[in-house]
């Protein structure tokens, strides 16, 4: 029988062609190489990512632009010129510092994720553009091209937010990767005492996911083997001092408990728990 394609909805077709607009790899090639000399300072990166909050810093930042430039339309209709012209500069600060986290978090992107966060960026850029330019205008006395620039500004700026909540709700950008991850709930043996080494990373298949078992100082660890950050195979890391370092974006983790040391990573490493019958190792995790 005569296979038919599943009908794209119109909003997945219009993402799938913006993300293959011809030139958007190489152009991120290119920034990507331009950024090197920002990338490398690995705490300013950590602080952009939002290592010491917990989670990725630039979700919540984009709301202060966004928020305040759709303030402004209101304050213009009850004819509050200079709370206008105020939340209009104050919105182009806040979008600065969300444009700063959001390129840090576009930097350890890859393939199509990364094409679409590039327009992302692209389309907030011109939303700063505009509300500049009604900035501008509004200081210039010249209200009514304020006004309109306003509101043009926003519309762009609206449109790139919706393409920013697909990277995160459809493609799981800086969302933990461990997040749905938990168990087993009763002891589990999952391998002999002597098959976990100091120095060396081995994964072992619990729940129909990998565990990553180690031992540090003469003590089995036991973390989730999916990275927190995008899903990388920790056991394909490196082990230094007491950390395992992902393969794909270098985030280190400690093998102890899991912190994280080192981002792009955000988020703890799930730990589990660990004991020892009659020469075997056993886990035991996190209830669901
Ligand atoms: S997947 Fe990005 S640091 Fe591990």
């Amino acid at each position: 029988m005569k296979q038919t394609a599943t009908p794209q909805p119109p909003y997945a077709q219009i993402i799938a062609a913006v993300e293959d607009l011809p030139g958007l790899e190489s152009l991120s090639e290119w920034l990507v190489k331009a950024l090197v000399p920002v990338t490398k300072r690995k705490g300013l990166m950590d602080l952009l990512h939002g290592r010491l909050l917990g989670h990725s810093l630039h979700p919540p930042l984009t709301d202060l632009p966004l928020g305040m430039w759709g303030s402004v339309p209101v304050l213009d209709l009850i004819g509050d010129r200079r709370g206008a012209t105020a939340l209009t500069a104050a919105g182009c600060l806040a979008a600065g510092a969300a444009a700063a986290t959001g390129a840090a978090d576009w930097t350890v992107t890859y393939g199509r994720d990364r094409r679409l966060a590039l327009v992302h960026g692209l389309a907030n850029s011109a939303a700063l553009g505009l509300q500049l330019g009604s900035l501008s205008a509004r200081l210039r006395g010249r209200t009514a091209r304020g006004r309109f620039l306003s509101v043009a500004g926003l519309t762009v700026g609206a449109a790139a937010a919706y393409l920013g909540g697909d990277l995160i709700l459809d493609r799981a950008m800086t969302v933990n990767h461990t997040t749905f991850l938990s168990g087993p709930g009763e002891w589990t043996d999952v391998a002999g005492d002597s098959d976990v080494t100091e120095g060396t990373l081995t994964a072992v298949d619990v729940d129909e996911r990998k565990v990553l078992l180690t031992r540090v100082a003469g003590k089995v660890c036991a973390l989730e083997n999916t990275c927190t950050h995008a899903g990388g195979p920790l056991n394909e890391g490196t082990v230094e001092d007491g950390e395992v370092v992902c393969p794909w974006h270098g985030s280190r983790f400690r093998l102890n408990d899991g912190a994280v040391l080192g981002g792009p990573a955000t988020f703890p490493q799930p730990k589990l728990q660990t004991r020892k019958i009659r020469g075997r190792i056993q886990v035991r995790g996190r209830e669901g």
